[in-house]
């Protein structure tokens, strides 16, 4: 049944007041749901601060941005590419001196539905180390900050981890032996859920003053699938976005933006839409199943983490 916390439309940036004095720093920043996020931060006068891989999308955007809010909007980006964890650890160091405040941070860039294996610059299966393994190493590096701030770290899923293997491949981390681009690109939406949840229970009787949500945009028309995906999935996706299944990609960035700005939600659960097979429609609490917090993989997740990205988390 549909959550009806926010009426029967959902929870749409009507609900927002002025974001002045906030800061928000987003992954991802320059294209799709990421850049719409932006878009209504800056519609409400917060600064936006995005850390993208881009140079040259991230110039468009900001042109576009200012041209849109005028020459003051508070917009700028810090390069950074998750796939390779010295560029993550370099954008972090520039944040930390340049960024004196993290309302959010928002982990929304990713990479889907990569079609052959292909390996980082780190070694790790490009999906799995870009949406997951640049991500835990940021908000590590991030995390003082925000806690500082009593900020939020707001973590972009996707449906996709009820899909594939439902746990993680912890004995074949690289799909060495039966990679397909689906499953891997599930099994890494599904690390990035764990992360968030497993950070939650860190948390728990600690002083620290950080709030964790995780949320998905449903389907959403985003240059997601054309950015990574091989020929038949985008074709079959380019098809789909012509019906009313997938829905606009200003829709898509509502529930990272509610889980950035919102209060009273609650973290062990998973925000979308809540429409039909909960890819579209007004946006609230949707299903979280329970694998997506199976305790043993979490904890198990978070050493293999800490010791791939060679990465230690002080919480
Ligand atoms: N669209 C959907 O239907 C859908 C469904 C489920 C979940 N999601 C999730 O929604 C989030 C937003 O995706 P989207 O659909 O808006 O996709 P999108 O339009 O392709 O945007 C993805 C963003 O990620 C950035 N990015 C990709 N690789 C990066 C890297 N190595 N380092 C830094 N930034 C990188 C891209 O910028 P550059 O080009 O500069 O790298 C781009 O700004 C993702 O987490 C995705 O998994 C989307």
């Amino acid at each position: 049944m549909a959550d009806t916390t926010f009426g029967p439309k959902g929870w749409t940036p009507n609900r927002l007041g002025s974001l002045a004095g906030k800061t928000y720093v987003i992954t991802g920043g320059n294209a799709g749901a990421g850049f719409e996020a932006s878009r209504i931060f800056l519609s409400k006068g917060a600064q936006v601060v995005m850390l993208n891989r881009s140079a040259e999308k991230s110039t468009a955007a900001v042109v576009a941005l200012k041209e849109e809010f005028g020459t003051d909007a508070e917009v700028s980006f810090v390069r950074m590419d998750l796939s390779d964890l010295a560029s993550v650890r370099a954008a972090a160091d520039e944040v930390l001196k340049t960024v004196p405040q993290i309302d959010a941070l928002i982990c929304n860039a990713a990479i889907a539905q990569v079609p052959t294996q292909q390996l980082t610059v780190d070694g790790f299966e490009s999906q799995l180390g870009t949406n997951h393994y640049g991500h835990f190493v940021l908000c590590g590096m991030l995390f003082d900050r925000i806690d500082a701030s009593k900020g939020r770290i707001v973590v972009v899923a996707s449906l996709g981890y009820n899909m594939g293997i439902k746990t993680i491949q912890f004995d074949d981390m690289n799909w060495d032996k039966n990679y397909s681009a689906n499953p891997v690109y599930s099994q890494s939406k599904l690390a990035q859920m764990m992360f968030a949840y497993e950070l939650q229970d860190r948390l728990k009787g600690t002083v620290k003053d950080v709030s964790i949500y995780v949320c998905h945009p449903g389907a959403s028309a985003t240059s997601l699938i054309s950015s990574s995906g091989g020929l038949m999935t985008r074709l079959t996706w380019w098809l789909m976005s012509k019906t009313p299944m997938v829905q606009t990609a200003e829709r898509g960035s509502y529930p990272e933006v509610m889980c950035a700005t919102e209060d009273g939600l609650e973290q062990r659960a998973l925000y979308g839409p809540t429409g039909l097979m909960q890819t579209g429609g007004p946006v609230g609490k949707g299903t979280l199943n329970p694998h997506a917090y199976d305790k043993d993989v979490m904890e198990k997740l978070w050493r293999v983490s800490e010791e791939a990205t060679d990465f230690s988390w002080e919480i």
